[in-house]
């Protein structure tokens, strides 16, 4: 699939052509990620930025890289600053905002939610989370990273041994993850959860119908034993009914350096789709890992600036007219890394 035109909903819609090609794009938004460069390629153009969940980085990251590619961003934060709380319809706010943005980028607490919005839309939409569904460019940005990652161990994607630890019922953040590596050969999945919390079967059953291995497991120290990546979660505390019912869970997997030197190979690498929750009572992914060159949490948010620029370029057609727009940057970059 080309994804010209196109709404992003779901990684379904990818196959590894399509992947391999949006990621080379990205490479070429390094430059302009790294303020090296500027481009006004999307000069003119607005993208709707909806926003009816919280978020840090898929809100910004998706604001930065339209303003990197020279486009403008007008953002709605919040349900009950958009006439949603007034009883509009998803139809008519998907008529209403397509008329005034070029592209959409929406996140929404219901599953569908953004499919049903993007079906109203006269413009691409682009899913930034749909409960606890779909977030397709996470998975996206998440597997470039592991490309990188292994890349620099001369590794691939294929044969891959992964441990997705965490809420796995409830983390869109895995379900398309999971299901975007589908498309590579031999993968070892480990699901570490509790069982109330374990990844929905029908995923499961996907991946196996794939071809590929699951075991799923209580225990983290065995999960997270013989892997080369770990990708933990967060408990998804708003999923749930209460505060107290989250509160179960909270805290149950812990990774911190020490269980890390105990349990891990040497250079498995901890990614995190963030945020991580550093209460005491939580602390997932603990802070003493901050100096570990395996963690690579923060080079999954920069590369995220980069794929989502990769993917407003491809759906406006420009991905390879990006560097004809190019100029330099007028003041002195300052940035240290
Ligand atoms: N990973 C992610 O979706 O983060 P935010 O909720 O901060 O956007």
């Amino acid at each position: 699939m080309n994804i010209l035109g196109s709404h992003i909903l779901s990684v379904q819609q990818f196959d590894r052509a399509n992947i391999e090609s949006l990621f080379q794009v990205a490479d070429t938004m390094r430059p302009y990620a790294r303020r090296e460069k500027m481009t006004t390629v999307l000069q003119g153009a607005i993208l709707g930025s909806l926003f009816f969940e919280p978020s840090t980085r898929t809100r910004v990251s998706f604001g930065c890289a339209f303003n990197l590619l020279g486009g403008e961003v007008r953002e709605t934060v919040g349900i009950e600053s958009s006439s949603l709380t007034k009883g509009e319809s998803l139809y008519d706010t998907a008529r209403v905002l397509s008329g005034y943005s070029d592209l959409i980028v929406m996140r929404h607490p219901q599953p569908g939610s953004v499919a049903e919005f993007a079906s109203a839309s006269r413009v691409p939409v682009v899913n930034g989370g749909d409960g606890a569904n779909e977030h397709p460019s996470q998975a996206l940005l998440d597997l470039f990273t592991m490309q990188q990652e292994m890349a620099g161990k001369s590794r691939g994607i294929d044969n891959l041994r992964i441990a997705m630890v965490g809420d796995l019922k409830h983390g869109r953040t895995v379900h398309s993850l999971s299901q975007l590596l589908c498309l590579y050969r031999n993968i070892s999945f480990v699901f570490v959860s509790p069982k109330a919390l374990a990844m929905p079967e029908e995923i499961v059953d996907r991946l196996m119908a794939a071809g590929h291995t699951v075991v799923e497991t209580e225990d983290l120290a065995v999960g997270i034993a013989n892997v080369d990546i770990i990708y933990q979660t967060r408990i998804q505390e708003e999923r749930f009914a209460s505060k107290e019912e989250a509160n179960q869970y909270r805290g149950r997997f812990r990774i911190n350096q020490y269980a890390y030197s105990q349990f891990c190979q040497p250079s498995t690498v901890i990614m995190h789709p963030l945020p991580r929750d550093s209460r005491a009572d939580a602390n997932e992914l603990d802070n003493d890992l901050n100096d570990n060159p395996n963690l690579a949490i923060f080079r999954q948010t920069d590369n995220g600036v980069l794929v989502r620029m990769a993917i407003f370029a491809s759906i406006l057609g420009v991905g390879k007219e990006v560097d004809r727009y190019a100029r330099p940057i007028s003041w002195k970059n300052v940035r240290k890394g």
